[in-house]
Parts: structure tokens; sequence; C-alpha cells
């Protein structure tokens, strides 16, 4: 539960410090905030720095995604993190991150 909750802060700080409030986006705030959950892993915007061990969600299929969280969810695949991230997301909000994340460009 503490775990969650502070990933939850830091998805939030990162999206402060990113500043996406100052632009004039049309992606809706709570999608956004639900998606920055994960920044903290997987970069700003899903975009992970060359070379990193993590890898980047930025303009994954959104299929694709659904169907690996659901895994993860299940079990039927092995994770070190993702598996335990995923118990705690709905069937909702991993629909909303899917859609977001396969939007964002590369
Ligand atoms: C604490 C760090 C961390 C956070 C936060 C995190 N991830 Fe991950 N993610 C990982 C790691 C590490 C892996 C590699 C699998 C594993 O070991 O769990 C991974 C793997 C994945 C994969 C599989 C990618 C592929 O190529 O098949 C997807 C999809 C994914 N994460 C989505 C997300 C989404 C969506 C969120 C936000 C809800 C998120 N992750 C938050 C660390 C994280």
């Amino acid at each position: 539960m503490k775990f969650r909750h502070s990933l939850l802060l830091a998805g939030v700080a990162s999206l402060l410090a990113t500043g996406v409030w100052a632009q004039s986006a049309p992606t809706p705030l709570h999608v956004r905030a639900t998606a920055a959950m994960c920044a903290n892993c997987h970069g700003t915007e899903g975009r992970t720095v060359e070379g990193s061990a993590i890898p980047a969600l930025a303009g994954m299929p959104k299929d694709y995604m659904i169907r690996q969280m659901n895994a993860f969810k299940d079990g039927s695949r092995t994770a070190t993190v993702m598996h335990q991230l995923t118990k705690g997301l709905t069937n909702e909000q991993i629909e909303t991150i899917a859609g977001y994340y396969a939007s964002v460009k590369r």
C-alpha cells in the first residue's frame, strides 16, 4: 500500500516537473495523471534513455500493452515489479494508460 502511494506521488511530481499543465494539450488531465504513474521507471511520456534496461512505452501498440499488463497481473508473464504494479490497476485504468502511450510519439 505504502509502495503504491509513493509511486503515485512520484508520478504526480514528475507530472509537475515536466510542466504538462502549461501545454494546451488535448489529452485530459486525468489520463495524463494516470499514465504518469509509469514515468518514474519508463521515462517521461514513456521515453527511456538510450540503452535503458527498462522498455520504452511511447508508441507501444494499445493491444500489445493491454495483453502484457494482463499477463503481468495474472502471473502468466514473470516480472520483477510489473506484477505488483498491475495488481493495483483496474482494467479501465489499463485501458486508459494503454491508449495514452499508444498515442505518444516515440
Ligand atoms: C518501479 C518501476 C516501474 C514502474 C513504476 C512501471 N514499470 Fe513497467 N516495467 C518495469 C520493469 C523493470 C519492466 C520489465 C519487467 C519486470 O521485470 O517487471 C517493465 C515492463 C513493462 C512492460 C512490458 C514491456 C514489453 O516490451 O513487453 C510494460 C507494457 C510496462 N512495463 C508498462 C508499465 C505501465 C503502463 C506502467 C504504469 C502503470 C509501468 N509499467 C510502471 C518497471 C516499472
